[in-house]
């Protein structure tokens, strides 16, 4: 009999890896995992491939060998890595989400099923540039993105909803969320813009200097990892009938650079960093909001961050990374 299974990509990803954890956490464990890099992380699931969301007989595999329930597509190439390698970041990006929903509709269509589909989505897709304001009142489609990377968030967003449209929701089920910048103690990012405040924090922790390469007095919104993934849960367990889209803006806190800087210094007296800023990175968070309004995640499945920009520092980031380095002395 064929397997069920809950399929993740990029499940070596900082959000990939959280999620594992908090699926077994609630003794969730028929996971089939796909990375391109060994999984870094102690967890139990279903089976691991080591391999790339762009290989088609990869794909092929799994669907005759399983029954995929529920998708979670994390597999991207961050918004910096994005820029220098565009050929590499439009083809995992779009193709490789285009292969994944190829495979939800097969399955779904199989087995006659409705796929819950999750997509992470970003800040990214905004240009505050353009728009001329700094803060995002509501989730709109029509943005014009400076980024490789945002750009193809915004077409897969559109993608998502229109295989969803196709099959009139009876294989697809797609939801997404646009998250801001995400923080997690026990992970360091790579690849991203918004990487300068946990790597600054990670920094801080490893009693190293720090080259922080965005201005001072630049803000953009954050979370930190739990609220995120709680996010997605409270999302996907949400009511088809409470949502009155696919596409909800998230958010907790948004401060200055400096402020994190001052914050972390508080807990790391001796922590030292200073400004070098890189104009490239500089100029892809001026187009980023300042802040978003997530009004429509908060009124249709009950969105409410556990941790502000206090508490995110104090009941979670520098314990959590205290108990990391305990463990690993
Ligand atoms: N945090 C991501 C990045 O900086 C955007 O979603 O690339």
């Amino acid at each position: 009999m064929l397997k069920k299974v809950i399929l993740i990509t990029g499940a070596n990803g900082e959000i990939g890896q959280y999620l594992i954890k908090e699926l077994n956490r609630k003794n969730i464990e028929n996971i089939l995992a796909i990375d391109l890099h060994p999984l870094s992380i102690q967890c139990r699931i279903e089976q691991y491939l080591q391999g790339s969301i762009l290989d088609i007989k990869l794909l092929k595999a799994i669907q005759e060998k399983y029954i995929v329930s529920e998708i979670y597509h994390l597999a991207a190439i961050l918004s910096t890595k994005a820029e220098k390698n565009i050929q590499l970041a439009n083809d995992v990006n779009i193709k490789g989400t285009k292969n994944i929903l190829d495979l939800a509709k097969k399955l779904g269509k199989k087995y006659m099923i409705k796929i819950p589909f999750f997509f992470p989505s970003s800040i990214a897709v905004y240009n505050t540039i353009s728009n001329n304001s700094f803060t995002i009142n509501e989730e709109m489609t029509e943005e014009k993105p400076i980024t490789i990377y945002g750009q193809a968030k915004l077409k897969c967003e559109k993608m998502g909803f229109d295989y969803m449209k196709n099959c009139n929701s009876k294989e697809i089920d797609f939801r997404c969320i646009r998250f801001p910048g995400i923080i997690s103690a026990s992970t360091m990012p790579s690849g991203g813009t918004s990487d300068y405040v946990p790597e600054m924090i990670h920094h801080a922790a490893k009693n190293l200097k720090y080259e922080c390469f965005i201005k001072k007095d630049s803000q953009l919104p954050f979370i930190v990892m739990p609220d995120a993934i709680q996010a997605i849960f409270n999302l996907m367990n949400a009511d088809i009938n409470q949502l009155t889209t696919y596409i909800y803006n998230i958010t907790s806190f948004n401060q200055p650079t400096h402020n994190f800087y001052l914050k972390i210094k508080n807990y790391y007296p001796q922590f030292e960093m200073i400004y070098d800023i890189d104009l490239k990175r500089q100029k892809i968070v001026d187009s980023w909001p300042n802040n978003i309004n997530d009004k429509k995640a908060k009124e249709d499945w009950g969105w409410e961050p556990q941790y502000n920009f206090d508490n995110a520092f104090n009941k979670y980031i520098f314990p959590e990374i205290k108990n990391i380095i305990q463990e690993t002395m």
